[in-house]
C-alpha cells in the first residue's frame, strides 16, 4: 500500500476538531470571539501547562509537542497579551513548578493555583478589555475524580480567581480544559461572560482553543453529557465508588434518559446544547414513516452574522407500555456543512425504529427475552439539545411487535430494585418508581456444557502455513488440526508489555508468539494504546489527539473519521496492528476517572463515533481494539468491584454502544474489562462474549483480556490464573505474560485440558478467532513479505530515535576485564527515575560479548501501575522493561545488551512513569557464546 502521512495536516486536522469540539455554554454581550486588537489578561497556570489528555495508558503518549494557550494566543496575533500579568505568572511558576505526583495514578486532579488578589485583578483590568481565566483539570486510570474541592469542585483558591477577576473585568471568559464535565454552580455566583469547555484536546489542544476564543473556528460542539445542578442530582452517584459492589439501580435511566423522565428541574445544561458565534433557525420540512424506518427533514438556516455549524437532532419518545421508556432517546443527529450567514442546508434524520426496541427482560409484555416495540405513539422531536427539541412527527404502532427474539444472557442473581417511572398527572413528568429486578432463571453451567464444541482432529505437522490458507490452498480448520496442544495454549497467552517481538514499547504481542507457532507461519500481530495516539513506552514520538469526549462533542463522526484514517497511517507506520480504543463505556457517572477515554453517556451517540474511529483506521489495513466490554464504569477497586446491574440496562445502555460498533463499525478487535458482572469477570464470561457478542451480533473477531485481568468460576474469586473459564468463553487471548512459552506466572488452561474441564475443540476455536485476525492483518503480509508498502513522510517533527531530551551523562565508567557471573555495579547517586527523565552512563567495555543489565528495585505503587524503562545503547533502543508496582517488594528486571564491538557506548535509560526506586543496578557479563555470529548481525 502507497501512502502519506504529511504530519502537517494531520496537525490541522486535530486542530479543526479539538476546535469544533469545544463546547460553549454561555457568551452574554457577545463576549466571544475576541475581537481584533483586543486587549487580554490570561489568568490561570493552566494557560501554561496544557492538558493533553488524562492521565493512565491513554494518556502516555509521547507527543512531539503541546501547544498551551498562552503562547498559542501570541503566535496568534490578533489579540493583545497583557505581558506584564504573563511575567507575574511565569515568575511565580519558577517557585511552583507542576507537579507530575508519584507516578502511575499519582498525578494530582488539579495544580495549585497562583493566588490572584483583588488589587491584582483590578491592576489588570486596568489595562485590558478581557480577561481569559483557565481552569485545568486531569483525572484517569486507577483514579475517579471525586466530588471534591480540586477535582470536581472548584479549589478556594480556583474561586477566589473568579471571584476577584469576575468582579475587576467586566467580560470574563472561563476555559475549562478538562477532561470531563465538572460542577458549575460558579457560574451563578461569579456570572461570567462566557463559558468554554475546551476538554483536553491533543497536542493541538492550545492552538485549537485560541482558534476558538478569536472566532477564526465557531464552536459548534454540543454537549456529550448532561450537566446536572449538582453531582448528588446524577442517580448513579449514589452508588458510585463502592469497593465491592455497584447497583445499577438507576437502570436504563442514564443521563438525559434520567433527567429529561424524573428531574427535568436539575439539569443545568442539557444534554445536546451548545452554543455558536452566529444564530440558527430550525425548522422541520418534512416527517415520514415507512414500515418502522423514519425520516425527519429539517431546514437549518443561519440567520446570524457569521458562518457555522449546526447539529440537528432527532429523539424518540416511546410509548411507557408495560416497560416504561425514557421520555427522550437519541435516535439521528446530522450536521451542517460551514453555513454562511443567511445559507440553508437541508439535513436529512434516519432511523429505524426497531433500534429502539426495548428489552423486555421480565416477560411482563408476555414477551420474555425479546426485544419489543409496544403498542402507542412513538413521537418524534428535532431540535437543537434535547430539551428544546420540539415534536416532528410521529409514528402509531396499533399492537405491539417483537423484533428480535434472543435469549436471557448476563441476567443478575442478586435481588435488588430498580428505578422505573410513573406518570401520575403530568405526561412530561414522572415520579420513581422502584420494580424489583428479573433474576437469572437459567442454568449457565448447563448452557455452556450443552453448547461446548467436541470435535477437534491432532494431525500433526502436515508441511501447511497459516499463508496455505490465505491463498485458499486450505481451510482454516484443516490448517487448525497441525497444532499440538502446548501450540494452541501459547496462542492464548500474549505477549508484553514492551515485547521485544514487536514495535519497541508497546502494550502486546500476540498470535505467533513462540517459535513452535512461527513455524506455521503466523505471524505476530501488534497493539497499543490508545485511544488518543500511540503510546510507545520507550519514548518514541506519536501525535496525541483530542479526547473522547472532545471527540464526541463535535458531533460529527465524518470528521472523526477523517482524523483516523491519518492515525490509521501513523499505525501501519509504526507496524502497529490494532489500537487499543477506542474507549466506548458510557459516561455512568461524571466522576469516572476513564470519562475522559470515552465518549458519552449516549450509546448511540458512542457507537456512532466509535464506529467512524474504526472505518478511518480500517482505510489503511488495521483497527482499533474497543474496551471495556463492558461496564468499567468506575475506576476505584476496578480490578473487584462487582458491577450489578440488568439485563435490560446492559442490553439497551451498556453493550448497545458495542454493538453498534460490531455490527456498524465492523470491529473485529475487543478487550474485556477488569471487573466482573453480575458475579462473573467479564474475562470469562460466557453469556458476554459467546452468547451475545458471538451467537447474537455475529461478531467474528478477537477478544483479550485487559492487561493482567482476573477471571473467575462462577462463585469463586478472580485470578489471573484462572484462564479455563477464559478460553470456554472466548475470550481468545490473556493479556499479558513475560513469555508465551513458559507463561512463568502460571495459568491452569493445560490442567483444564487434562481433567477435562476444557477440550482441544474450544482452544481450536480460540486460535480460530486469533488466526482470523491475523489473516487479515498487515502483520501477515509484513510475514509473508507481501506487503509493498511505500509510506511517504512529509513534515516529520516526530524523533523516533528513543526519548526526548537526550539526557546527562551521570558517569563515565572504565569496565573491568570481565569474569562469568561478576557484578559489575552502576552507581546511582545522581540517578532520577521521575516520568520522563533519562539518564545516560558513558561505558568503556573492554570486550565483546552478552552483558546483563539488571535493576533490583521495587515502588511503593499498586499492582496496576505500570512503570517502563527503555535501555538504548548509542541511542538504538535495546529493550524496554516494565516494572509493575510491587507495593514495596524488591524486584528484579534483565535487560540483555550485546556487545558486538569492545569500547566505549552510551547507555542511556529513559523512565517513562515516576514510582520506582532504584535499589541497585549492575551489569554482568554473561559470556561470549555465539558473539562471533552475532559479530555480523
Ligand atoms: C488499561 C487498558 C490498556 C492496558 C494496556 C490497562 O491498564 O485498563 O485500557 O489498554 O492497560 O496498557
Amino acid at each position: 500500500m502507497k501512502y502519506t502521512l504529511d504530519y502537517q495536516k494531520y496537525a490541522e486536522l486535530a486542530r479543526r476538531v479539538a476546535a469544533e469540539g469545544s463546547v460553549l455554554l454561555r457568551n452574554e454581550e457577545d463576549t466571544l470571539p475576541l475581537r481584533r486588537g483586543q486587549r487580554v489578561s490570561v489568568f490561570g497556570r493552566t494557560q501554561f501547562e496544557h492538558y493533553k489528555s488524562g492521565t493512565g495508558s491513554g494518556g502516555m503518549v509521547n507527543a512531539p509537542y503541546v501547544t498551551n494557550i498562552i503562547d498559542s494566543l501570541k503566535e496568534n496575533g490578533i489579540i493583545q497579551v497583557n505581558e506584564a500579568l504573563e511575567q507575574v505568572y511565569r515568575e511565580w511558576l519558577k517557585e511552583h513548578p507542576f507537579d507530575v505526583g508519584e507516578g502511575w495514578a499519582m498525578e494530582p486532579w488539579n495544580q495549585e493555583e497562583m493566588p490572584v488578589d483583588e488589587e491584582l485583578a483590578v491592576q489588570a483590568a486596568g489595562q485590558s478589555d478581557a480577561a481569559i481565566v483557565v481552569i485545568g483539570r486531569t483525572a484517569g486510570e486507577d483514579k475517579d475524580n471525586s466530588a471534591a474541592e480540586g477535582s470536581y469542585l472548584l479549589t478556594a483558591l480556583e474561586e477566589e480567581l473568579l471571584r476577584n477577576v469576575c468582579h475587576a473585568f467586566e467580560h470574563t471568559i472561563v476555559v475549562l480544559n478538562v477532561g470531563n464535565i465538572i460542577d458549575m454552580k460558579w457560574v451563578d455566583r461569579y456570572q461570567p461572560q462566557a463559558v468554554l469547555y475546551i476538554w483536553q484536546g491533543g497536542q493541538e489542544g492550545g492552538r485549537a482553543c485560541v482558534d476558538v476564543l478569536t472566532g477564526k473556528v465557531n464552536p459548534g460542539g454540543k454537549l456529550s453529557d448532561t450537566i446536572a445542578e449538582d453531582i448528588e442530582d446524577y442517580p448513579s452517584t449514589e452508588n458510585f465508588g463502592d469497593p465491592v459492589e455497584n447497583f445499577y439501580t438507576e437502570d436504563i435511566y442514564v443521563g438525559y434518559r434520567y433527567f429529561e423522565t424524573f428531574a427535568k428541574e436539575k439539569v443545568k445544561y442539557p444534554f445536546g446544547f451548545g452554543l455558536s458565534y452566529t444564530k440558527f433557525q430550525t425548522e422541520i420540512l418534512g416527517f415520514s414513516v415507512q414500515g418502522t424506518a423514519v425520516t425527519a427533514v429539517a431546514k437549518v438556516t443561519n440567520v446570524g452574522g457569521v458562518s457555522g455549524r449546526e447539529t440537528v437532532q432527532l429523539y424518540l419518545e416511546a410509548p411507557q407500555g408495560k416497560l416504561g421508556k425514557p421520555l427522550r432517546q437519541l435516535t439521528a443527529f446530522a450536521k451542517t456543512e460551514e453555513l454562511k450567514p443567511g445559507e440553508t442546508e437541508e439535513l436529512l434524520l434516519k432511523t429505524e425504529l426497531a433500534e429502539y426496541a426495548s428489552y423486555d427482560d421480565s416477560g411482563v409484555t408476555g414477551h420474555k427475552s425479546c426485544y419489543v416495540l409496544e403498542e402507542g405513539d412513538y413521537i418524534f422531536y428535532a431540535g437543537t439539545d434535547v430539551r428544546s427539541a420540539a415534536e416532528a412527527g410521529k409514528a402509531t404502532l396499533t399492537e405491539l411487535r417483537v423484533v428480535r427474539m434472543v435469549t436471557e444472557a448476563m441476567a443478575p442473581v442478586q435481588e435488588f430494585k430498580r428505578l422505573k417511572p410513573f406518570f401520575f398527572e403530568e405526561k412530561d413528568h414522572a415520579i420513581a418508581n422502584w420494580e424489583d429486578v428479573p433474576l437469572r432463571t437459567i442454568d449457565l453451567a448447563d448452557r455452556i456444557l450443552k453448547e461446548r464444541p467436541t470435535q477437534s482432529e491432532y494431525a500433526g505437522d502436515r508441511g501447511w502455513k497459516l499463508a496455505d490458507v490465505s491463498d485458499g490452498k486450505i481451510t482454516l480448520e484443516q490448517f487448525l488440526t497441525q497444532l499440538s496442544d502446548e501450540d494452541l495454549i501459547c496462542m492464548t497467552r500474549g505477549e508484553g508489555m514492551c515485547s521485544p517481538k514487536v514495535t519497541p514499547g508497546t502494550a502486546a504481542a500476540f498470535g505467533g508468539v513462540t517459535e513452535g507457532l512461527k513455524r506455521f507461519g503466523i505471524p505476530i500481530a501488534c497493539c497499543s494504546d490508545g485511544p488518543s495516539g500511540i503510546r510507545m513506552d520507550c519514548g518514541t514520538m506519536a501525535y496525541a489527539l483530542p479526547n473522547g469526549t472532545l471527540l464526541a462533542c463535535t458531533f460529527d463522526p465524518e470528521l472523526v473519521e477523517e482524523l483516523y484514517e491519518m492515525e490509521g497511517m501513523e499505525l501501519r507506520k509504526n507496524k502497529i496492528d490494532t489500537l487499543l480504543g477506542p474507549g466506548i463505556n458510557i459516561h455512568r457517572n461524571p466522576l469516572n476517572g476513564r470519562n475522559f477515554e470515552y465518549f458519552s453517556e449516549d450509546p448511540y451517540l458512542t457507537g456512532t463515533m466509535a464506529a467512524a474511529q474504526l472505518t478511518g483506521m480500517g482505510k489503511y489495513g488495521v483497527t482499533g481494539t474497543i474496551k471495556h466490554f463492558a461496564c468499567n464504569n468506575q475506576e476505584f477497586k476496578r480490578h473487584d468491584a462487582n458491577s450489578i446491574v440488568s439485563e435490560r440496562a446492559l442490553r439497551e445502555i451498556y453493550l448497545r454502544g458495542f454493538e453498534i460498533a460490531v455490527k456498524q463499525g465492523g470491529a473485529y478487535s475487543i478487550m474485556s474489562t477488569y471487573g466482573p458482572v453480575n458475579g462473573l469477570w467479564t474475562a470469562g464470561n460466557y453469556d458476554l462474549l459467546t452468547t451475545i457478542l458471538r451467537k447474537e451480533w455475529g461478531y467474528q473477531g478477537i477478544v483479550m483480556t485487559d492487561w493482567w485481568a482476573k477471571i473467575n468460576e462462577e462463585g469463586e474469586p478472580g485470578s489471573g490464573r484462572q484462564t479455563i473459564p477464559m478460553v470456554r468463553a472466548q475470550n481468545d487471548i490473556y493479556m499479558v505474560v513475560a513469555d508465551a512459552a513458559s507463561n512463568s506466572a502460571g495459568d491452569n488452561t493445560a490442567e483444564g485440558l487434562a481433567d477435562g474441564r476444557l477440550t482441544r475443540a474450544q482452544l481450536t476455536r480460540n486460535a480460530a478467532n486469533i488466526c482470523g485476525f491475523l489473516l487479515r492483518s498487515v502483520a501477515m503480509e509484513r510475514f509473508l513479505d507481501r506487503e509493498e508498502e511505500e509510506c511517504t513522510e512529509l513534515h516529520n517533527p516526530i524523533s523516533t530515535e528513543g526519548a526526548g531530551e537526550s539526557g546527562q551523562v551521570l558517569a563515565r565508567l572504565e569496565l573491568p576485564e570481565p569474569k562469568i557471573l561478576e557484578d559489575i555495579e552502576l552507581p546511582l547517586e545522581k540517578l532520577s527515575t521521575k516520568k520522563g527523565t533519562s539518564a545516560v552512563f558513558q561505558l568503556h567495555f573492554p570486550r565483546i560479548g552478552r552483558y546483563e543489565l539488571v535493576f533490583r528495585m521495587s515502588s511503593t505503587l499498586g499492582e496496576l501501575a505500570q512503570l517502563p524503562i527503555s535501555v538504548f545503547l548509542n541511542n538504538t533502543l535495546q529493550q524496554t522493561v516494565t516494572l509493575n508496582g510491587t507495593e514495596g517488594q524488591t524486584m528484579e528486571r534483565v535487560v540483555t545488551l550485546p556487545i558486538r564491538q569492545d569500547g566505549e557506548k552510551y547507555m542511556k535509560l529513559y523512565f517513562g512513569e515516576s514510582g520506582i526506586d532504584m535499589h541497585r543496578m549492575f551489569l554482568r557479563y554473561v559470556g561470549k557464546n555465539d558473539i562471533e555470529s552475532f559479530r555480523n548481525e
